[in-house]
């Protein structure tokens, strides 16, 4: 295919120096709160070219002039450096793995300890595909252990949009092709061109902005999940951000990773694997 003329005057991340990433990361600091220091230089670089040919502009510093002036080109900068590509149920084998191996030994220790409430946590959860696929796991599988034990699940995400949507529970085909049909019938309702989630699930998950390198703030929780979002971050902020979600486990706490990611430096010393498979380890 012939490259259009913005192609030729602007070749993807040719003309991003680390000071313009610099300066473009404290325009999104300043004026929506996002930490871009952290995420890896080349996949933000090539982001930013793509918004840099499709708003026309030359170089970084009247890319750089256009974001201080436009809100609307902010927003789009910031959807395109955070991608919220997720499905309902994405990654079966894993879900399986939480009914079938992790999930009964959570609800029976908390039983046997009379702690009597459970939190989950969904952290980078997108338009809360996967918290909500983790609620409707939960009421088929678990509806008995529930009446016993107060479970809590939340999601979020750094993109106040995209927890909107959340928020919403309303999908269109594509999002939800992974769940079974007979699940379909009992917790989607037609809606217009799309699909909503019945409110017994909606209701099931807390949807808050939330930044995953602020875990900080967050509350405890038993079971963290945290996949397809770690791949953003350099290394050591990786490592920065596994050790924050070491510290809101307690010991015997899982954390979810999934198959695109793995425990990285001597944040490894403080889990043990429960599946090497689908990256599910507990904390020691
Ligand atoms: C590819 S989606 C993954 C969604 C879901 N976990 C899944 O696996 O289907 C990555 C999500 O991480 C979010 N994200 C990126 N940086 C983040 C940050 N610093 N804190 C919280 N969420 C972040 C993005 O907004 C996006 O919704």
């Amino acid at each position: 295919m012939a490259a259009s003329p913005a192609d030729i005057a602007l070749p993807v991340h040719a003309e991003i120096t680390d000071d313009e990433l610099t300066e473009i990361g404290t325009i999104l600091s300043m004026w929506r709160g996002i930490n871009m220091s952290a995420y890896k230089d080349k996949c933000m670089k090539r982001r930013v070219a793509i918004r840099m040919r499709s708003t026309r502009c030359h170089d970084a510093a009247e890319y750089c002039n256009l974001l201080r002036q436009s809100p609307l080109e902010l927003d789009l900068l910031q959807k395109a450096l955070t991608i919220h590509v997720s499905q309902f149920f994405r990654n079966p084998s894993m879900f399986d793995k939480l009914r079938e191996e992790v999930l009964p030994g959570i609800f029976s220790s908390c039983v046997k300890t009379g702690a009597g409430k459970l939190r989950f946590w969904c952290l980078g959860c997108a338009g809360g595909e996967e918290p909500f696929s983790l609620a409707i796991l939960l009421k088929e599988d678990f509806s008995k252990e529930m009446r016993r034990v107060q479970t809590v699940i939340h999601g979020t995400d750094i993109d106040a949009e995209t927890i909107r949507t959340a928020q919403q529970g309303e999908y269109v085909e594509e999002r939800i092709k992974g769940v079974p049909a007979s699940l379909k019938d009992r917790y989607f309702r037609r809606n217009g061109a799309g699909f909503r989630l019945v409110p017994e699930i909606r209701e099931m998950v807390t949807f808050m902005r939330g930044d995953i390198t602020r875990t900080k703030e967050y509350l405890t929780s038993d079971l963290v999940v945290c996949r397809n979002t770690l791949i953003y971050f350099a290394r050591p902020d990786q490592e920065k951000i596994l050790h924050g979600i070491a510290d809101i486990l307690p010991s015997g706490g899982i954390l979810v990773l999934g198959k695109s990611e793995t425990l990285v430096g001597d944040v490894r010393q403080r889990y043990e694997a429960v599946c090497p498979v689908e990256r599910i380890y507990r904390r020691l």
